[in-house]
């Protein structure tokens, strides 16, 4: 694990592997296209993924292997929830599916007003019992954290207390946000990058994230 910048661990964790480096740079070439951004926004989302997880509860159960019977262990409680906020955590959600094949899926539509950078929310359906379950928050970018909080708002609004939010990229700006509104929600992130330009957009960053996955440019 890599820790640039001043959040310690507890708040942001950035992986630090040379897969996930080599995925980034592919991510922020202009000469990326739509198919191949899309792989690699999952294959990120699955390797990053597994450091955002790894609090996850687990429970001792009882396993009859071929020779003979075990205490093993299997997650506790509920099966995990994942929320992706559309459009472009779609992608991370189908990767996350993957890996925990059992969580239910919940979707918070959003986009940012293009004048303010604020964002519109149009939909919000989360699965039955999310105050129960471990809640994985997924878009891949984390630039003014205006979308991020006001998921994460939505989400204490429906009862969740266990969020954890996870990105492709992220900047301090963003980070800061999220951390000043929920402190308790811990961020894992690819890379941390530089900073916001004028446009919100983060710099240097891989641009508009949906336009590139949905070839919408
Ligand atoms: C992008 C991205 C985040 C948001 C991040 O979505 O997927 O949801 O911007 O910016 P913020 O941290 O400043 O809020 P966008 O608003 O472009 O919507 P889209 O996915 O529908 O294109
Ligand atoms: N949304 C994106 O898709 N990219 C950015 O750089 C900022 C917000």
């Amino acid at each position: 694990m890599n820790q640039p910048g001043a959040f310690p661990t507890s708040v942001l964790n950035v992986v630090d592997h040379p897969l996930v480096a080599h995925k980034i740079t592919l991510l922020r070439s202009v000469d990326t296209g739509p198919a191949e951004f899309r792989s690699l926004c999952q294959e990120v989302t699955l390797l990053i993924a597994y450091e955002a997880l790894r609090d996850l509860p687990t429970t001792e159960t009882t396993v009859t292997t071929p020779i003979t019977d075990t205490v093993s262990q299997e997650l506790a409680g509920l099966a995990p929830a994942v929320v992706g906020i559309l459009r472009a955590g779609l992608v991370m959600v189908d990767a996350i599916l993957t890996l925990v094949p059992q969580a239910r899926v919940g979707h918070l539509g959003m986009y940012r007003d293009p004048e303010t950078h604020q964002p519109v929310s149009y939909y919000n359906k989360l699965p039955i019992n999310i105050d129960q379950r471990e809640v994985l928050l997924v878009d891949p970018m984390l630039a003014t954290g205006g979308s991020a909080v006001a998921a994460i708002d939505a989400l204490v609004e429906a009862g969740c207390t266990r969020v954890r939010l996870l990105s492709i990229l992220g900047c301090p700006e963003g980070v800061s946000a999220v951390h000043s509104a929920h402190p308790n929600v811990p961020i894992t992130l690819a890379a941390l990058d530089e900073r916001l330009n004028d446009n919100a957009y983060i710099v240097p960053g891989l641009g508009d994230a949906g336009d590139r996955i949905y070839g919408t440019l």
